[in-house]
Formats: C-alpha cells, structure tokens, sequence
C-alpha cells in the first residue's frame, strides 16, 4: 500500500524543529554581564538562582547542579544507596532516572505505568522489598503522578522518595508546586512529617525553562540540604567557592569525595531570567496544547494525552497515541509523514528495560512491563513550545490530520 506522506503538497514550506528554547534578551545581557564581570564559574548568580528558585517551589533548600541526572546522582548518593540495594523507578522514562542507580552499584527496579504514562502507586507497592531503599517517581511530560498514594507508601514502608521532575518545573498537585515543602503535610498531615523528600529539576535546552545544561534540587531536609551541597563540589567545606574572592580564604577542608557538578554563573544568569519568564512559558504550552485537544478531538486514531483534573498539567511534552488498528501506517510512517510536511516530532521514551544494557545486565525482556510497551509502540511527542507561533500549531494540527484521514485503514 502507498504511504499518503503529500511530499508535494507541504503543509510548511520551512521545517518547524520538534523543539526550540526561548532565550531572551534579558537572558543575553545577563550572561553578558557574567563574561565581561570576570566570575564566570559558581558564584553570585548561581546564589541568587538558587534564592530565586527555592521561593517560586516554596522549598527551604534549593542546590543547582549543572543537570538533572547530576542531581538524581547526588540525591540518591546523599541516601546512601549502595550496591545490593534497590530502587523503584518507573520504566517509561529518559535512562538517565536508572542510569543514576546503576552508577551506585544498586539495582534498578523497573516498573510499569498507566493510562496517564504515570507510574502507578500499585506497581511501585507491588515492587518492594526488603532491599528496597528508594522510590524515583517520574512527573511524565509535566502531569504530576498521584503523590498521595505515593507518599503514604513511602510513610508506611519507610522509604525517601526522589521525584524525577526533569520535565515538572511549576506544575503543581493539589494545589502546591512540585518541590513544595508543604505537599507532604498537606496531603498526609502529620504522616507527612516523616516522609523525605528530594526533587531534582532539569534546565537541559529544551526544557520548559534552561541553562543550556543544568538541574536543580529541592529539599526541606537541611542534613540532606547539607550534604548535597558538599557532593556538588568536591565536598570541599561551605562556600569553598568564595576562596578567590576578598571575603573567601585559600584554605578549605575536604569533608567527603565529592563530585564536579556544581552550575556556572554563565548558566544561573540564564536562569534567573528563564524562572522568571516561566508562568507566561506555561500558559502559552497549556494554550497549544487545548488547541491539539480540541482539534484532534473527533478523530478516533489518535488519541490525545489523559490529564488529570486535581493537578496542573505544564506540558514539557505533548503526546498522542496513534491508534494502529485504524490506520494503514505505523508510527515510524506516520513521523516520516510529519516530516515530508515539514514537522518535527520525537518519541519519549524507549522503556528502559527494552534497552540493551538493561536487558543483558538484569535480564529484563519485551513482555515484562506491557502498559509501558503498549504506550511506545503508538507514542508520537508533537511539537509543543512558546516559541511556535499559534499558526505554527495550527500547520502541526493541518498536518496531523492530513495524514490521518489519507491513512485510515
Ligand atoms: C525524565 C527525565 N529525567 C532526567 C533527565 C535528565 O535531565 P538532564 O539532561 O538535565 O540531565 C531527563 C532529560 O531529558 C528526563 O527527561
């Protein structure tokens, strides 16, 4: 059968990247003022980022790193995860959420998620064990997952929850930001108290805010807070970056084997603008993505994300999922097809456990986790970001449902 891609008749005579930042001149003149100021590694600014970012999530410590897998790395190190122990991490993920537990001798718990492409508190409950040292839930794509049933597991079972929100920067659940010291008071009360949590964010480029690379932690914690900040840099004692300045002195204690991952000035200088510009970033992502709701709304291939109405969706990605009993295409015809209208797309993600290092060190197989692998095989990411232009979103929406009602099967 042809494949109906309309290579000559384009909906875009330009190609329309999958995804763009917004960087600003605000963000240009800052980074400028670093370069010409002299302090162009961890200093002031990353100080100022990190005040900034700590009020907007409404958290008492906040640690920028120079990414989110560096902070995974480091809030798993700082619960002194260690080889024989496990960790629950849903499948469908990027693979650095798992990496980050390989890299500590530990192992891995891969799990499944739901029609929300969250991880369900079912399949995390359903996963411990003795061993168990941690539960790594993943905010996919912006939605938070359902941290209430997350958490109360975590009192009962006596676990720390480190909260992959790479792609949750702002988003919030029962009405608290993710990273907020307050959720798990406000959802557990005084249960709440004893669950610790870390949240680690991602600034990579096409994040909904960036610093080119960079992440940042978030705990109400201050002997974890503590020991974070001296794993980010050497473990080298408090301020060991002011040592070049008037105030600092050439002398520093090294406390542990710390890691080099602290953020740069050049980087936070982005980032204090970015925070701010991210609210209008959001709604500009939640207004595209109710123009792709409405607009695919009557066509039964593709199916359009669940969102859950107790939290606020900020839409890091937006993803369907192509109906293959309906059309006469597959998935990877149907992102060729985007692409011969001039469109990018992607797929987020490959489940971990159908990658080959994860399959040969710990015998994971295609079958194991069946929602996740179900999800893959339809999932297309649609180009969603501030930067595209309303029309952009409407030539995505042209294009999508072009192919569609030229491939029903
Ligand atoms: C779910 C998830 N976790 C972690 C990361 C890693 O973020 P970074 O690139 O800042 O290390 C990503 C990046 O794409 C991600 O999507």
């Amino acid at each position: 059968m042809s494949i109906q891609t309309a290579a000559d008749n384009s909906v875009r005579e330009t190609f329309l990247p999958y995804a763009l930042p917004s960087i600003g001149e605000e963000e240009i003149v800052e980074v400028v003022d670093s370069l010409r100021s002299g302090w162009i590694t961890t200093g002031p600014k990353v100080k100022r980022f990190e005040l900034d970012f700590a009020e907007y999530v409404d958290s008492k410590h906040a640690i920028a790193v120079n990414s989110c897998t560096a902070g995974l790395h480091i809030a798993l190190t700082a619960l002194g995860i260690g080889p024989d122990d496990e960790v629950i991490v849903p499948t469908f993920t990027f693979c650095s959420t798992a990496n980050v537990v390989v890299h500590l001798g530990a192992r891995p718990v891969l799990v499944d998620v739901g029609q929300d492409f969250n991880v369900t508190p079912e399949a995390i409950e359903a996963a411990i064990t003795p061993r168990t040292k941690a539960i790594v839930p993943v905010h996919y794509s912006g939605q938070a997952c359902d941290l209430e049933t997350i958490y109360a597991l975590a009192a009962r079972y006596n676990l720390p929850v480190v909260e992959d929100a790479a792609h949750a920067v702002g988003a919030t659940y029962n009405g608290h930001k993710i990273g907020s010291d307050a959720l798990p008071l406000s959802l557990l009360g005084r249960r709440g108290q004893g669950v610790r949590v870390i949240t680690v964010f991602s600034f990579y480029a096409i994040k909904n805010m960036t610093t080119g690379e960079g992440g940042m932690i978030t705990t109400a914690d201050d002997a974890l807070a503590e020991h974070m900040r001296l794993l980010t840099l050497h473990g080298m004692s408090r301020d060991a970056w002011k040592r070049y300045t008037s105030a600092g002195s050439w002398y520093y204690e090294v406390v542990l084997p710390g890691y080099k991952d602290n953020m740069t000035d050049i980087q936070a200088a982005l980032g204090i603008h970015q925070l701010r510009r991210l609210d209008d970033f959001i709604t500009t992502r939640q207004r595209y993505a109710r123009l792709y709701d409405e607009a695919f709304a009557d066509l039964q291939e593709v199916e359009t994300p669940v969102v859950r109405s107790d939290r606020n969706h900020v839409y890091h990605l937006y993803v369907v999922r192509l109906e293959p009993d309906r059309l006469a295409i597959d998935r990877a015809q149907f992102i060729e097809a985007l692409k011969a209208h001039n469109i990018g797309a992607s797929v987020h993600f490959i489940p971990v456990h159908l990658h080959p290092f994860y399959q040969e060190r710990f015998g994971y197989r295609r079958g194991d986790l069946p929602q996740a692998e179900i999800i893959y095989d339809r999932i297309v990411s649609l180009p969603l970001y501030p930067r595209m232009t309303e029309a952009d979103v409407h030539d995505v929406i042209q294009a999508v449902r072009h192919i569609v009602t030229t491939n029903r099967r």
